[in-house]
């Protein structure tokens, strides 16, 4: 099996504004593996790039990202929250990602967010962007919308897919096949060591967020989880 590997949470959010075009350009240059990030419809519904379902935390904007149009979430910084000296900073949609991503080969990890109402739309807007660019092998699609990625598996198998849990499940292997997901991404205290090993074992490919700690980056790495998600992919890349 090969080695664990280092996915950049937000892009190399520890040291860059989350989800900016900065921070996922750091997380290529310090040599992780992937970048993972979150992906929303703006009111014209183009997938934009932003965590929060409200612009207040990581912009200048105020309110619902779904509430703007792409050209007025354009308007706002997306880094001086950070610091001033990421001013510059905007709101990248997905596609400015993917054209950025030609030349590199970061696996890029989509966690698809939204409204449950808009799950199908989503999927409709994402899929032709990811076969536009060629990415089908390169993306990994991740939703704590399990009903989604179901879809998503029923409309687009050729893509991998993941769920996101934050809790603890009683029979995660038997979930996410019923689901047709090959990806377990686990807030990184819901299993045991017992569970992962055998999670593993199954074929299950665990990715573990968001581990900051060196402690439990050692443990990951030994473990041999598929990805560790992190904040700190440059503590993470010495570690292993
Ligand atoms: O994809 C893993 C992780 O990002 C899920 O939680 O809230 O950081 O998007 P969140
Ligand atoms: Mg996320």
């Amino acid at each position: 099996m090969s080695q664990t590997k280092i996915f950049a949470h937000r892009g190399f959010s520890s040291q860059y504004p989350e989800n900016t075009m900065i921070a996922f350009q750091a997380a290529l240059e310090i040599g992780a593996d992937g970048i993972e990030f979150d992906v929303q419809l703006s009111k014209d519904h183009v997938p934009v790039i932003i965590h929060d379902q409200t612009l207040d935390r990581t912009s200048t904007g105020s309110g619902v990202v779904g509430h703007y149009s792409l050209l007025e979430l354009k308007q706002f910084s997306a880094g001086s929250w950070f610091h001033e000296k990421f001013k510059a900073e905007q709101i990248p949609t997905l596609e400015e990602v993917f054209l950025w991503s030609k030349n590199n080969a970061l696996q890029l990890n989509l966690e698809l967010k939204g409204y449950v109402w808009e799950r199908q739309k989503m999927i409709t807007i994402v899929f032709p962007l990811i076969k536009k660019y060629g990415l089908e092998n390169r993306v990994i699609v991740s939703s704590f919308d399990h009903k989604m990625v179901r879809l998503w598996n029923e409309q687009y198998p050729m893509i991998e897919t993941g769920i996101i849990v934050k809790s603890a499940l009683y029979n995660p292997e038997s979930y996410v096949r019923q689901l047709a997901a090959l990806g377990y991404h686990f807030s990184f205290m819901s299993l045991t060591m017992e569970e992962a090993e055998q999670l593993i074992k199954s074929g299950i490919l665990l990715r573990p967020y968001t581990v900051n700690q060196e402690k439990w980056i050692q443990i990951f790495i030994n473990l041999k989880c598929d990805a560790i998600i992190t904040d700190y992919p440059d503590l993470a890349l010495t570690l292993r």
